[in-house]
Protein backbone atom coordinates (compact mmCIF):
# COMPACT_ATOMS: atom_id res chain seq x y z
CA UNK A 1 0.00 0.00 0.00
CA UNK A 2 0.86 3.39 -0.15
CA UNK A 3 0.65 5.56 2.70
CA UNK A 4 1.56 8.77 4.26
CA UNK A 5 4.46 8.53 6.72
CA UNK A 6 3.42 8.16 10.48
CA UNK A 7 3.54 11.21 12.62
CA UNK A 8 6.36 9.67 14.43
CA UNK A 9 8.06 9.25 10.94
CA UNK A 10 7.36 12.55 9.22
CA UNK A 11 8.88 13.91 12.52
CA UNK A 12 12.31 11.44 12.16
CA UNK A 13 12.09 12.48 8.33
CA UNK A 14 11.91 16.42 8.48
CA UNK A 15 14.76 15.74 11.42
CA UNK A 16 17.19 14.45 8.93
CA UNK A 17 16.58 17.17 6.69
CA UNK A 18 16.85 19.40 9.32
CA UNK A 19 20.13 17.95 11.08
CA UNK A 20 21.34 17.03 7.53
CA UNK A 21 20.96 21.12 6.40
CA UNK A 22 22.91 22.41 9.56
CA UNK A 23 25.74 19.91 8.51
CA UNK A 24 25.48 20.94 4.50
CA UNK A 25 25.28 24.85 5.44
CA UNK A 26 29.08 24.18 7.66
CA UNK A 27 30.35 23.29 3.81
CA UNK A 28 29.75 26.98 3.31
CA UNK A 29 27.72 28.49 0.68
CA UNK A 30 25.42 26.20 -0.54
CA UNK A 31 27.30 23.11 -2.30
CA UNK A 32 26.78 21.57 -5.78
CA UNK A 33 24.86 18.56 -6.29
CA UNK A 34 24.59 16.64 -9.43
CA UNK A 35 20.96 14.68 -10.06
CA UNK A 36 21.05 12.24 -13.10
CA UNK A 37 18.21 10.09 -13.72
CA UNK A 38 18.28 7.54 -16.64
CA UNK A 39 15.71 5.81 -18.16
CA UNK A 40 11.71 6.41 -18.21
CA UNK A 41 9.48 9.00 -16.92
CA UNK A 42 8.92 7.54 -13.55
CA UNK A 43 12.33 7.18 -12.92
CA UNK A 44 12.46 11.11 -13.88
CA UNK A 45 9.78 11.67 -11.34
CA UNK A 46 11.75 10.20 -8.36
CA UNK A 47 14.75 12.29 -9.44
CA UNK A 48 12.50 15.28 -8.79
CA UNK A 49 11.74 14.16 -5.51
CA UNK A 50 15.12 13.91 -4.98
CA UNK A 51 16.17 17.14 -5.83
CA UNK A 52 13.36 18.44 -3.47
CA UNK A 53 15.26 17.04 -0.53
CA UNK A 54 18.45 18.03 -1.53
CA UNK A 55 17.30 21.10 -2.23
CA UNK A 56 15.59 21.48 1.06
CA UNK A 57 18.55 20.32 2.89
CA UNK A 58 20.42 22.95 1.32
CA UNK A 59 22.34 22.05 -1.81
CA UNK A 60 22.40 23.86 -5.44
CA UNK A 61 22.40 22.22 -8.38
CA UNK A 62 24.97 21.48 -11.23
CA UNK A 63 25.18 19.89 -14.40
CA UNK A 64 29.04 18.97 -14.43
CA UNK A 65 29.81 16.26 -12.41
CA UNK A 66 33.28 17.49 -11.69
CA UNK A 67 31.79 20.69 -9.90
CA UNK A 68 29.64 18.69 -7.66
CA UNK A 69 29.80 17.92 -3.89
CA UNK A 70 27.45 15.61 -4.25
CA UNK A 71 26.70 13.25 -6.81
CA UNK A 72 23.34 11.33 -6.88
CA UNK A 73 22.84 8.57 -10.25
CA UNK A 74 19.24 7.40 -10.38
CA UNK A 75 19.58 4.29 -12.22
CA UNK A 76 17.09 2.16 -14.93
CA UNK A 77 17.71 -1.23 -15.18
CA UNK A 78 15.63 -2.22 -17.87
CA UNK A 79 17.97 -2.85 -20.90
CA UNK A 80 21.65 -3.88 -20.44
CA UNK A 81 23.22 -1.00 -22.33
CA UNK A 82 21.39 1.25 -20.04
CA UNK A 83 23.10 -0.65 -16.74
CA UNK A 84 26.79 -0.56 -18.52
CA UNK A 85 26.11 3.49 -19.30
CA UNK A 86 25.86 3.47 -15.87
CA UNK A 87 29.11 1.34 -14.86
CA UNK A 88 30.95 3.71 -17.67
CA UNK A 89 30.18 6.84 -15.90
CA UNK A 90 30.87 5.47 -11.98
CA UNK A 91 34.21 4.06 -12.94
CA UNK A 92 34.53 7.81 -14.18
CA UNK A 93 33.95 8.98 -10.92
CA UNK A 94 36.92 7.33 -9.02
CA UNK A 95 39.25 10.00 -10.34
CA UNK A 96 36.96 12.90 -9.28
CA UNK A 97 36.82 11.50 -5.70
CA UNK A 98 40.57 11.09 -5.59
CA UNK A 99 40.99 14.60 -6.02
CA UNK A 100 38.00 15.98 -3.80
CA UNK A 101 38.22 13.51 -0.76
CA UNK A 102 34.95 14.87 0.36
CA UNK A 103 33.10 13.85 -2.66
CA UNK A 104 30.22 11.78 -1.80
CA UNK A 105 28.51 9.63 -4.24
CA UNK A 106 25.69 7.96 -4.03
CA UNK A 107 23.87 5.47 -6.57
CA UNK A 108 20.10 4.48 -6.34
CA UNK A 109 17.16 3.55 -8.83
CA UNK A 110 15.98 0.53 -10.29
CA UNK A 111 19.46 -0.76 -11.30
CA UNK A 112 20.45 -1.50 -7.51
CA UNK A 113 17.39 -3.09 -6.37
CA UNK A 114 18.89 -5.78 -7.75
CA UNK A 115 20.97 -8.10 -6.04
CA UNK A 116 23.89 -8.77 -8.27
CA UNK A 117 24.14 -5.54 -9.73
CA UNK A 118 24.23 -3.94 -5.32
CA UNK A 119 27.01 -6.74 -4.57
CA UNK A 120 29.08 -5.56 -7.90
CA UNK A 121 28.53 -2.12 -6.80
CA UNK A 122 30.12 -2.50 -3.30
CA UNK A 123 33.05 -4.97 -4.44
CA UNK A 124 34.12 -3.20 -7.39
CA UNK A 125 33.68 0.38 -6.98
CA UNK A 126 34.28 1.28 -2.69
CA UNK A 127 34.41 4.89 -3.34
CA UNK A 128 30.33 4.93 -3.99
CA UNK A 129 29.49 6.01 -0.12
CA UNK A 130 25.77 5.54 -0.66
CA UNK A 131 23.31 3.17 -2.23
CA UNK A 132 20.07 2.91 -1.94
CA UNK A 133 17.32 0.80 -4.09
CA UNK A 134 13.87 1.84 -5.27
CA UNK A 135 11.81 1.79 -1.70
CA UNK A 136 13.94 4.13 0.17
CA UNK A 137 13.94 7.58 -1.59
CA UNK A 138 12.69 9.02 1.80
CA UNK A 139 15.78 7.83 3.90
CA UNK A 140 17.86 9.89 1.58
CA UNK A 141 18.35 12.60 4.08
CA UNK A 142 19.28 9.88 7.04
CA UNK A 143 22.03 8.24 4.79
CA UNK A 144 23.56 11.79 4.21
CA UNK A 145 23.51 13.30 7.43
CA UNK A 146 25.45 9.50 8.64
CA UNK A 147 28.14 10.05 5.41
CA UNK A 148 28.62 13.60 6.35
CA UNK A 149 28.78 13.38 10.16
CA UNK A 150 31.59 10.92 9.32
CA UNK A 151 30.05 7.45 8.74
CA UNK A 152 31.21 4.86 6.54
CA UNK A 153 28.52 5.39 4.34
CA UNK A 154 25.43 3.21 4.03
CA UNK A 155 23.94 0.21 1.68
CA UNK A 156 19.77 0.72 2.30
CA UNK A 157 17.84 -1.84 -0.03
CA UNK A 158 14.97 -3.68 1.42
CA UNK A 159 13.70 -5.68 -0.49
CA UNK A 160 10.26 -4.94 -2.58
CA UNK A 161 6.51 -2.97 -1.85
CA UNK A 162 8.85 -0.59 0.66
CA UNK A 163 6.72 2.51 1.71
CA UNK A 164 5.60 4.91 -0.94
CA UNK A 165 5.09 8.09 0.61
CA UNK A 166 2.98 11.88 0.30
CA UNK A 167 4.99 13.68 2.23
CA UNK A 168 8.86 13.82 0.15
CA UNK A 169 9.05 17.75 -1.46
CA UNK A 170 9.08 17.65 -5.35
CA UNK A 171 11.70 20.17 -7.39
CA UNK A 172 10.17 20.11 -10.67
CA UNK A 173 12.49 20.28 -13.99
CA UNK A 174 9.85 22.31 -15.66
CA UNK A 175 7.33 25.11 -14.61
CA UNK A 176 5.25 24.04 -17.55
CA UNK A 177 5.11 19.90 -17.45
CA UNK A 178 4.47 18.03 -14.62
CA UNK A 179 4.92 14.90 -13.94
CA UNK A 180 2.47 13.34 -11.12
CA UNK A 181 3.08 9.23 -10.53
CA UNK A 182 -0.28 7.56 -9.76
CA UNK A 183 0.60 4.43 -9.21
CA UNK A 184 3.96 2.74 -8.83
CA UNK A 185 5.08 -1.25 -9.41
CA UNK A 186 3.76 -3.64 -11.86
CA UNK A 187 1.86 -6.90 -11.66
CA UNK A 188 1.88 -8.37 -15.61
CA UNK A 189 5.10 -9.50 -15.45
CA UNK A 190 6.09 -9.99 -19.05
CA UNK A 191 8.63 -12.53 -19.25
CA UNK A 192 11.24 -10.04 -20.72
CA UNK A 193 10.23 -7.88 -18.29
CA UNK A 194 13.01 -6.68 -15.10
CA UNK A 195 10.62 -4.07 -13.73
CA UNK A 196 8.14 -5.98 -11.19
CA UNK A 197 11.19 -7.30 -9.76
CA UNK A 198 12.85 -3.69 -9.01
CA UNK A 199 9.65 -1.88 -8.70
CA UNK A 200 7.44 -4.35 -6.82
CA UNK A 201 3.75 -5.21 -7.12
CA UNK A 202 0.94 -2.13 -7.95
CA UNK A 203 0.35 0.31 -5.41
CA UNK A 204 -2.39 3.03 -6.71
CA UNK A 205 -2.03 6.86 -5.00
CA UNK A 206 -5.30 8.14 -3.34
CA UNK A 207 -7.74 9.32 -5.99
CA UNK A 208 -8.03 12.43 -3.56
CA UNK A 209 -4.24 12.51 -3.08
CA UNK A 210 -3.51 12.68 -7.08
CA UNK A 211 -6.97 15.08 -7.70
CA UNK A 212 -5.38 17.85 -4.92
CA UNK A 213 -2.15 17.72 -6.60
CA UNK A 214 -3.18 18.48 -10.08
CA UNK A 215 -5.60 20.95 -8.94
CA UNK A 216 -2.29 22.48 -7.34
CA UNK A 217 -0.63 22.01 -10.35
CA UNK A 218 -3.37 24.05 -12.76
CA UNK A 219 -3.76 26.74 -9.87
CA UNK A 220 0.64 26.91 -10.16
CA UNK A 221 -0.01 27.73 -14.34
CA UNK A 222 1.47 23.98 -15.32
CA UNK A 223 0.02 23.36 -18.63
CA UNK A 224 0.66 19.69 -19.11
CA UNK A 225 -0.14 17.02 -16.72
CA UNK A 226 1.64 13.89 -17.59
CA UNK A 227 0.25 10.89 -15.50
CA UNK A 228 2.49 8.20 -14.47
CA UNK A 229 2.31 4.35 -14.09
CA UNK A 230 4.13 1.46 -15.17
CA UNK A 231 0.30 0.28 -16.35
CA UNK A 232 -2.27 3.15 -15.87
CA UNK A 233 -4.71 1.30 -16.83
CA UNK A 234 -4.91 -0.81 -13.74
CA UNK A 235 -4.83 2.24 -11.79
CA UNK A 236 -6.93 2.46 -8.60
CA UNK A 237 -7.94 -1.44 -7.70
CA UNK A 238 -7.73 -0.95 -4.19
CA UNK A 239 -9.22 2.43 -3.82
CA UNK A 240 -12.78 1.01 -6.04
CA UNK A 241 -11.64 4.01 -7.96
CA UNK A 242 -10.33 2.89 -12.43
CA UNK A 243 -8.18 4.61 -14.00
CA UNK A 244 -11.16 6.21 -16.45
CA UNK A 245 -13.30 7.25 -13.36
CA UNK A 246 -10.00 9.41 -12.31
CA UNK A 247 -9.57 10.81 -15.64
CA UNK A 248 -12.85 11.91 -15.49
CA UNK A 249 -12.86 13.64 -12.24
CA UNK A 250 -9.41 15.46 -13.22
CA UNK A 251 -10.83 16.53 -16.83
CA UNK A 252 -13.57 18.63 -14.93
CA UNK A 253 -10.76 20.67 -13.36
CA UNK A 254 -11.31 24.42 -14.38
CA UNK A 255 -8.84 26.13 -16.76
CA UNK A 256 -6.76 25.74 -19.22
CA UNK A 257 -4.37 22.75 -19.62
CA UNK A 258 -3.77 19.01 -21.28
CA UNK A 259 -3.55 16.01 -19.22
CA UNK A 260 -1.66 13.19 -20.98
CA UNK A 261 -0.70 9.49 -19.36
CA UNK A 262 1.44 6.47 -19.83
CA UNK A 263 1.81 3.91 -20.20
CA UNK A 264 -1.25 2.16 -21.31
CA UNK A 265 -1.14 -1.64 -21.35
CA UNK A 266 -3.24 -3.42 -24.17
CA UNK A 267 -4.98 -5.68 -22.02
CA UNK A 268 -5.95 -3.52 -19.22
CA UNK A 269 -7.21 -0.66 -21.87
CA UNK A 270 -10.91 -0.40 -21.90
CA UNK A 271 -13.83 1.00 -24.54
CA UNK A 272 -14.65 2.87 -21.32
CA UNK A 273 -11.77 4.31 -21.27
CA UNK A 274 -11.62 5.71 -25.13
CA UNK A 275 -14.75 6.67 -23.98
CA UNK A 276 -13.68 9.22 -21.51
CA UNK A 277 -10.73 10.24 -23.62
CA UNK A 278 -12.86 10.95 -26.29
CA UNK A 279 -15.55 12.80 -24.51
CA UNK A 280 -13.09 14.81 -22.56
CA UNK A 281 -11.85 18.95 -23.17
CA UNK A 282 -8.19 18.46 -21.47
CA UNK A 283 -7.21 14.75 -22.30
CA UNK A 284 -4.19 14.38 -25.06
CA UNK A 285 -5.80 12.29 -27.89
CA UNK A 286 -2.77 10.44 -28.13
CA UNK A 287 -2.57 6.69 -26.81
CA UNK A 288 0.89 5.25 -25.85
CA UNK A 289 -0.09 1.50 -26.46
CA UNK A 290 3.57 -0.89 -26.50
CA UNK A 291 2.34 -3.78 -29.02
CA UNK A 292 5.73 -5.39 -28.35
CA UNK A 293 5.31 -8.13 -30.67
CA UNK A 294 2.59 -8.79 -33.79
CA UNK A 295 3.04 -12.50 -33.22
CA UNK A 296 0.88 -14.44 -31.13
CA UNK A 297 2.88 -16.83 -29.67
CA UNK A 298 5.39 -14.75 -28.94
CA UNK A 299 2.81 -12.24 -27.51
CA UNK A 300 2.12 -14.99 -25.54
CA UNK A 301 5.95 -16.40 -24.70
CA UNK A 302 5.82 -12.81 -23.68
CA UNK A 303 2.82 -13.45 -21.29
CA UNK A 304 1.30 -10.03 -22.51
CA UNK A 305 -2.25 -11.26 -22.34
CA UNK A 306 -3.99 -10.16 -25.45
CA UNK A 307 -3.61 -11.20 -28.82
CA UNK A 308 -2.47 -9.15 -32.40
CA UNK A 309 -6.42 -9.21 -33.69
CA UNK A 310 -7.81 -7.85 -29.92
CA UNK A 311 -5.30 -5.34 -30.38
CA UNK A 312 -6.02 -4.39 -33.43
CA UNK A 313 -9.50 -4.29 -32.39
CA UNK A 314 -8.92 -1.71 -29.79
CA UNK A 315 -7.11 0.73 -32.64
CA UNK A 316 -10.01 0.73 -34.56
CA UNK A 317 -12.34 1.47 -31.39
CA UNK A 318 -10.12 4.54 -30.94
CA UNK A 319 -10.03 5.74 -34.72
CA UNK A 320 -13.96 5.33 -34.30
CA UNK A 321 -14.51 7.28 -31.43
CA UNK A 322 -11.17 9.45 -32.02
CA UNK A 323 -10.18 10.24 -36.07
CA UNK A 324 -7.55 12.38 -34.67
CA UNK A 325 -6.26 10.30 -31.68
CA UNK A 326 -2.47 9.70 -32.43
CA UNK A 327 -0.86 6.09 -31.71
CA UNK A 328 2.52 5.55 -30.30
CA UNK A 329 3.92 2.03 -29.24
CA UNK A 330 6.72 0.03 -28.25
CA UNK A 331 8.38 -3.06 -30.39
CA UNK A 332 11.18 -5.34 -28.93
CA UNK A 333 12.89 -7.40 -31.85
CA UNK A 334 14.61 -10.69 -31.39
CA UNK A 335 12.73 -12.23 -28.12
CA UNK A 336 14.25 -15.53 -27.66
CA UNK A 337 12.67 -17.77 -30.05
CA UNK A 338 11.21 -15.47 -32.43
CA UNK A 339 11.87 -16.67 -35.86
CA UNK A 340 11.40 -14.77 -39.00
CA UNK A 341 8.05 -15.41 -39.54
CA UNK A 342 6.60 -14.25 -36.51
CA UNK A 343 9.14 -10.69 -37.30
CA UNK A 344 6.85 -10.72 -40.38
CA UNK A 345 3.79 -10.68 -38.50
CA UNK A 346 5.19 -7.86 -36.19
CA UNK A 347 5.91 -5.78 -39.72
CA UNK A 348 2.67 -6.16 -40.89
CA UNK A 349 0.61 -5.04 -37.89
CA UNK A 350 3.20 -2.24 -37.86
CA UNK A 351 1.87 -1.42 -41.69
CA UNK A 352 -1.80 -2.27 -40.75
CA UNK A 353 -1.77 0.26 -37.45
CA UNK A 354 0.58 3.04 -38.88
CA UNK A 355 2.00 4.51 -35.69
CA UNK A 356 2.72 8.13 -35.47
CA UNK A 357 5.70 6.87 -33.88
CA UNK A 358 7.55 3.50 -32.15
CA UNK A 359 9.77 3.25 -29.68
CA UNK A 360 11.87 0.39 -30.94
CA UNK A 361 14.55 -1.84 -28.76
CA UNK A 362 16.44 -5.05 -29.50
CA UNK A 363 15.52 -7.77 -26.81
CA UNK A 364 17.89 -7.90 -23.80
CA UNK A 365 18.42 -10.48 -21.15
CA UNK A 366 17.43 -9.27 -18.12
CA UNK A 367 18.64 -11.67 -14.95
CA UNK A 368 15.54 -13.34 -12.93
CA UNK A 369 13.14 -12.94 -15.45
CA UNK A 370 10.90 -15.73 -17.36
CA UNK A 371 12.39 -15.29 -21.05
CA UNK A 372 16.24 -15.04 -19.40
CA UNK A 373 15.53 -19.25 -19.35
CA UNK A 374 14.72 -19.54 -22.71
CA UNK A 375 16.79 -20.47 -25.83
CA UNK A 376 18.08 -17.73 -27.88
CA UNK A 377 19.64 -18.58 -30.86
CA UNK A 378 19.42 -15.72 -33.16
CA UNK A 379 22.46 -14.17 -33.16
CA UNK A 380 22.59 -10.40 -32.69
CA UNK A 381 23.52 -9.51 -36.18
CA UNK A 382 20.38 -10.65 -37.62
CA UNK A 383 18.18 -9.10 -34.45
CA UNK A 384 19.51 -5.43 -35.45
CA UNK A 385 19.02 -6.09 -39.33
CA UNK A 386 15.39 -6.69 -38.62
CA UNK A 387 15.75 -3.68 -36.53
CA UNK A 388 17.03 -1.28 -39.20
CA UNK A 389 14.02 -2.98 -41.11
CA UNK A 390 11.50 -1.67 -39.10
CA UNK A 391 12.49 1.44 -38.89
CA UNK A 392 13.16 1.92 -42.25
CA UNK A 393 9.26 0.89 -42.55
CA UNK A 394 7.87 3.12 -39.80
CA UNK A 395 10.28 5.59 -40.69
CA UNK A 396 8.67 6.41 -44.08
CA UNK A 397 5.03 5.23 -42.25
CA UNK A 398 5.98 8.24 -40.35
CA UNK A 399 6.88 10.61 -42.86
CA UNK A 400 3.83 9.98 -44.71
CA UNK A 401 1.29 10.17 -41.46
CA UNK A 402 2.96 13.83 -41.01
CA UNK A 403 2.74 14.97 -44.51
CA UNK A 404 -1.13 14.08 -43.94
CA UNK A 405 -1.34 16.77 -41.41
CA UNK A 406 -0.38 19.83 -44.06
CA UNK A 407 -2.74 22.39 -44.24
CA UNK A 408 -4.24 21.30 -41.00
CA UNK A 409 -4.47 23.58 -38.04
CA UNK A 410 -3.36 22.47 -34.46
CA UNK A 411 -3.10 23.55 -31.16
CA UNK A 412 0.09 23.28 -30.11
CA UNK A 413 1.51 24.05 -26.10
CA UNK A 414 4.86 25.83 -26.77
CA UNK A 415 7.18 24.45 -24.75
CA UNK A 416 10.05 26.66 -25.75
CA UNK A 417 13.09 27.06 -28.48
CA UNK A 418 13.91 24.09 -30.80
CA UNK A 419 17.25 22.16 -29.33
CA UNK A 420 18.88 22.14 -32.60
CA UNK A 421 16.96 25.17 -34.55
CA UNK A 422 17.10 27.67 -31.98
CA UNK A 423 15.31 29.92 -34.60
CA UNK A 424 12.31 28.20 -34.08
CA UNK A 425 9.96 27.97 -30.95
CA UNK A 426 8.91 24.38 -30.62
CA UNK A 427 5.94 22.23 -28.69
CA UNK A 428 3.22 19.19 -29.06
CA UNK A 429 0.00 19.73 -30.17
CA UNK A 430 -3.13 17.70 -28.79
CA UNK A 431 -2.12 14.59 -30.09
CA UNK A 432 1.24 15.07 -28.55
CA UNK A 433 2.50 15.82 -32.36
CA UNK A 434 5.96 17.07 -32.46
CA UNK A 435 5.27 20.83 -33.86
CA UNK A 436 8.32 23.24 -35.24
CA UNK A 437 7.27 27.00 -35.73
CA UNK A 438 8.42 30.41 -36.28
CA UNK A 439 7.20 33.25 -33.14
CA UNK A 440 7.88 35.68 -30.39
CA UNK A 441 9.35 34.32 -27.20
CA UNK A 442 5.97 35.64 -25.67
CA UNK A 443 4.56 32.50 -27.11
CA UNK A 444 6.02 29.74 -24.40
CA UNK A 445 4.07 28.45 -22.02
CA UNK A 446 0.87 29.45 -24.32
CA UNK A 447 -1.45 27.35 -26.17
CA UNK A 448 -1.06 28.43 -29.66
CA UNK A 449 -2.69 27.26 -33.01
CA UNK A 450 -0.20 26.95 -35.59
CA UNK A 451 -1.17 25.82 -39.39
CA UNK A 452 1.02 23.02 -40.59
CA UNK A 453 2.87 23.46 -43.84
CA UNK A 454 5.84 20.63 -43.44
CA UNK A 455 6.49 17.28 -42.45
CA UNK A 456 9.51 15.39 -41.26
CA UNK A 457 9.43 11.75 -40.05
CA UNK A 458 9.65 12.98 -36.59
CA UNK A 459 7.72 16.10 -36.27
CA UNK A 460 5.80 19.01 -38.35
CA UNK A 461 6.82 22.37 -39.11
CA UNK A 462 4.09 25.22 -39.45
CA UNK A 463 3.32 28.93 -38.85
CA UNK A 464 1.15 30.84 -36.39
CA UNK A 465 -2.37 32.19 -37.43
CA UNK A 466 -2.69 34.77 -37.04
N1 LIG B 1 14.61 -5.93 -23.66
C1 LIG B 1 14.26 -5.02 -24.61
N2 LIG B 1 13.29 -4.13 -24.41
C2 LIG B 1 12.65 -4.13 -23.23
N3 LIG B 1 11.66 -3.36 -22.75
C3 LIG B 1 11.37 -3.76 -21.50
N4 LIG B 1 12.17 -4.78 -21.14
C4 LIG B 1 12.97 -5.03 -22.20
C5 LIG B 1 14.00 -5.97 -22.47
N5 LIG B 1 14.35 -6.88 -21.57
C6 LIG B 1 11.00 -2.33 -23.56
C7 LIG B 1 9.52 -2.66 -23.77
C8 LIG B 1 8.85 -1.66 -22.88
C9 LIG B 1 9.80 -0.50 -22.92
C10 LIG B 1 9.67 0.51 -21.83
O1 LIG B 1 11.08 -1.10 -22.88
O2 LIG B 1 9.20 -2.41 -25.13
O3 LIG B 1 7.55 -1.31 -23.32
FE1 LIG C 1 7.36 -4.47 -17.68
FE2 LIG C 1 5.13 -5.57 -18.72
FE3 LIG C 1 5.02 -4.27 -16.36
FE4 LIG C 1 5.40 -2.87 -18.63
S1 LIG C 1 3.56 -4.09 -18.12
S2 LIG C 1 6.53 -2.62 -16.68
S3 LIG C 1 6.64 -4.28 -19.84
S4 LIG C 1 6.15 -6.17 -16.78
Amino acid sequence: MIRELSSEETALFKEYIEKTAAVVAALGDRPAAYLHSYGCQQNVSDGEKLKGMLYEMGYDFTDSPSDADLIVLNTCAVRENAEDKVFGNIGAMKKLKESNKNLVIAVGGCMVQQEHIAEKLKSSYPYVDIIFGTHTLHELPRMLYDKLSGGKGCVNIPSVDGIVTESVPVLRDSKLKAYVPIMYGCNNFCTYCVVPYVRGRERSRRPEAVTREVKSLIAQGYKEILLLGQNVNSYGKEHGVNFAALLRALDAIAGEYKICFMTSHPKDCTKELIDVIADSRHIEHHIHLPVQSGSDRILKAMNRGYTAESYLELVKYARERMPDVSLTTDIIAGFPGELREDFDKTLQLVKTVRFDMAYTFIYSKRAGTAAAKLPDPVSSAEKSAWLRELLEIQGEIGLENNRGFIGKTFEVLCEGHDRHKPEYLTGRSRQNIIVRFSGGEELIGKFVSVKITGAMPWAVEGQTDV
